[in-house]
């Protein structure tokens, strides 16, 4: 049989299989955790200078050799070879190449087990910073674009089918609130992610008086985990980090989905630059809201990457398996969510309102008939079950002859009901622009109702920017 040498080749009489090695390699995805394993191990020296296992000397060449790793890495010079199995043995490997057997003890005191968990405790709470910064800025383009529209009125849409008129700054803002606790979510996924794993060993802790509040200061983490077996067997932190860009992923799609609506030809409200769109190869009238699709379609990944993980974790005894390696797919894979917000960004900040089609689909909609319905109550002294009964009769009348409320002729309208003949009143009740006006209770779409709601978002904005998770620092230093 062809094997390999290991780290554990003390233990092991032979070597290993090979389907072992590509079957347990978890370095080509985990290269992408290197600044996160190579800040650990620089503090992690510091802290054996600090107790007395490494001196001063021995310090430097550790840490000097982790910096040039850093550089091989990031020149694309560092070689990776499955066989080094992940990220931890490679970088430990290579510095025994460079400074010799010294290498050797930086491992002193720590396990690969809270190795891995501190890094990807690091990189939730790099990526879960980043979302938020994003999200920011998209929230604050859509105030912008929201004081920028305010005047125009979309129809709104419940079952897909016209509802009642709406200030198309209302219907943008819903996105913003849904943005507004998808932060709140990613601040939550960083403060839970703020525990650090590091000093656990393998499951018990170890045999060193390691100062792990050294290591909590020097890595910037607010809490540590008080129980070796909790801080290795954990991944709390990565669901967390899924189930919030599923949830964001989600909003995305549905806002994708209303982009890609409303800009096909039925519908016609807006408009996305040719640049954000595509076009076919066959027919030459396309233009195809694409990046709108492929955010749609991405969603389903962001799922199944969460409930991927919690199906890989729910039998586990404590405390480290090795199927927790398996960890790595979905929390690398969520760094797509960065392009994915990106995206969404460039789509808010161009599309364009094609006004033309507007008004025709909420006057073909009836979408004032419930106004015209709630004037009888107001001002005729119906019962409402009644005046809905009368109204629906009106739109069936249209319907049927190809009328809409805007050019039913009045006679028509009497036969239904003779406060229907009145023109000042009904005219006055049909109006698109008063509806949108009367809506006045709060969270509704009356002008000064959505001049207040933006207002709010504002303050909302900048007190979440006083909360702000602190900048993760992953330089060695
Ligand atoms: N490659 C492993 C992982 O990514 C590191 C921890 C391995 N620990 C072990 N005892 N084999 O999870």
């Amino acid at each position: 049989m062809d094997t390999k040498e290991t780290l554990w080749k003390g233990r092991s009489e032979g070597n290993v299989h090979p389907i072992l090695i590509e079957l347990g390699e978890s370095i080509l995805l985990d290269i992408k955790l290197y600044k996160e394993d190579l800040k650990g191990s620089y503090i992690h020296a510091k802290m054996l200078y600090k107790i007395g296992i490494l001196n001063e000397e021995e310090l430097s060449l550790i840490l000097n050799g982790l910096k040039q790793i850093q550089r091989e890495i990031e020149e694309h010079k560092f070689p990776i070879n499955i066989e080094l199995e992940d990220i931890h043995t490679h970088i430990e490997q290579r510095l025994k190449e460079m400074i010799g057997p010294i290498a050797g003890k930086l491992h002193t005191g720590r396990s690969r087990n809270d190795q891995i968990a501190l890094d990807t405790h690091l990189y939730v709470k790099k990526l879960s910073r980043q979302i938020i910064l994003k999200l920011l800025e998209i929230c604050k383009i859509i105030i912008n674009r929201s004081e920028e529209l305010i005047d125009f009125i979309f129809p709104s849409y419940t079952h897909l089918q016209v509802a009642q008129p709406v200030r198309f700054s209302h219907h943008l803002m819903a996105y913003f609130w849904m943005f507004i606790r998808d932060i709140e979510r990613m601040i939550f996924v960083f403060e839970q992610a703020n525990r650090l794993p590091l000093g656990c060993g393998a499951a018990t802790g170890v045999n060193y008086e390691n100062d792990r509040l050294f290591l909590k200061k020097e890595l910037n983490f607010k809490e540590l985990y008080e129980n070796s077996m909790d801080a290795v067997s954990s991944r709390d932190h990565i669901f967390n980090l899924l189930y919030g860009i599923s949830v964001i992923a989600v909003h995305l799609s549905r806002l994708c989905e209303e982009i890609i609506l409303f800009s096909s030809v039925e519908f016609s409200f807006i408009e996305l630059p040719d640049s954000l769109t595509t076009g076919s190869s066959i027919m030459p009238q396309k233009k195809n809201p694409d990046l709108a699709e492929l955010i749609r379609g991405k969603t389903g990944k962001f799922i199944s990457n969460l409930n991927s993980l919690l199906i890989t974790v729910k039998g586990l005894p404590l405390t480290y398996n090795r199927d927790l390696q398996e960890d790595r797919k979905p929390l690398i894979e969520s760094e797509e969510i960065l392009k994915i917000l990106e995206g969404i960004h460039l789509m808010i900040l161009s599309f364009k309102i094609k006004e033309k089609k507007l008004e025709k689909s909420l006057q073909k909609g009836f979408s004032t008939a419930t106004d015209l319905a709630d004037a009888l109550v107001q001002k005729k002294q119906i019962p409402f079950r009644e005046a809905h009964h009368i109204i629906g009769k009106l739109v069936k009348t249209c319907v049927d002859n190809g009328y809409t409320l805007f050019d039913i002729p009045q006679e028509l309208r009497k036969s239904i009901h003779p406060d229907l003949s009145d023109d000042n009143f009904y005219y006055e009740n049909i109006d698109i622009q008063k509806s949108v006006e009367k809506k006045v209770s709060r969270g509704g779409t009356a002008k000064k109702r959505i001049l207040e709601q933006i207002q709010y978002a504002k303050s909302t904005l900048e007190n979440i920017k006083k909360s702000l998770p602190e900048e993760i620092d992953l330089d060695l230093n």
